[in-house]
């Protein structure tokens, strides 16, 4: 099968600062989930904003057989690239509803409304607080918000920046279990950024390391099924890191 996305030697340099992304190649096939974990400052978000149009890169991006490079954000958008930047970032002034809506705003108003009733069967903990304001949902909730916001847009792969950023592990999991059910369920292929090695197992098919802007390692998930093959993972390009152990 072709890949739906193949990333080929891209780099990043913020202005004339050293290379945040160096030479990065990785695929990611129809429905699969590919996952980058690396520390702070490896470059992961980098990545993702390459992918998404929002900095400037160099290399190769093809998406569905064509490349993307020369795209802007917006036309990424349409061909059905969704990047969800970390820290949940919704816009805690608009209610839920305007979170969600601004998410689909390219799409016909009764496509929009379909869409925002199938998001809140996704995460129905959302529907009560549709006309509140962003700011009053729990962590969790505003989380599963910017994932649902980027959903509306109905994309073909979707970027998601650790969503488990600054989430109490309980919710954690939950969020990755509702990620979980929403991919198997659908054509949806993602691209994971985290931190969290055993998070991103539950969800990731193929895990790439990254270092000080470059891919050092890459696991399957059936790679990883031993605590010592985890711990492993973690000595070698995690650091030992209490959150991230097996
Ligand atoms: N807009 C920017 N201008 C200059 N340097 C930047 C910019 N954004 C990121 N960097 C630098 O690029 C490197 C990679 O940053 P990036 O945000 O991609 O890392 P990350 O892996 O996402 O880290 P974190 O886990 O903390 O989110 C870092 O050294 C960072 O300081
Ligand atoms: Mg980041």
């Amino acid at each position: 099968m072709t890949d739906l996305l193949a990333v080929h030697d891209l780099s990043v340099i913020y202005g004339t600062q050293a290379q945040a992304v160096e030479r990065v190649s990785f695929v990611v096939g129809p429905r699969e989930v590919v996952a980058l974990l690396g520390a702070n400052g490896a470059g992961k978000s980098s990545i993702m904003k390459a992918l998404a149009g929002l900095v400037p890169a160099r290399g190769e991006l093809i998406f569905e057989g064509e490349p993307i490079g020369g795209l802007t954000v917006r036309q990424r958008v349409a061909r059905g690239i969704v990047y969800v930047p970390e820290g949940r970032a919704v816009v805690g002034s608009l209610t839920v509803r305007e979170n969600l809506v601004l998410g689909g705003y390219q799409l016909p108003a009764t496509q929009r409304r379909e869409r925002l009733t199938a998001m809140l069967d996704l995460f129905p903990e959302l529907t009560g607080r549709l006309d509140g304001p962003a700011w009053r949902l729990s962590g969790g909730e505003q989380q599963m918000l910017a994932i649902g916001r980027g959903l509306m847009a109905g994309p073909k792969l979707l970027l998601l920046d650790e969503p488990s950023l600054g989430l109490a592990p309980l919710l954690v999991r939950r969020v990755f279990d509702r990620l979980a059910g929403i991919q198997q369920g659908s054509n949806l292929a993602i691209v994971l950024v985290e931190q969290n090695l055993q998070m991103t197992m539950r969800l990731a098919d193929n895990i790439h390391f990254l270092r000080s802007g470059r891919l050092v390692g890459h696991r399957h998930r059936s790679d990883l099924q031993t605590g010592s093959a985890r711990q492993e993972v973690i000595d070698a390009y995690l650091g030992s890191a209490s959150h991230n152990a097996a």
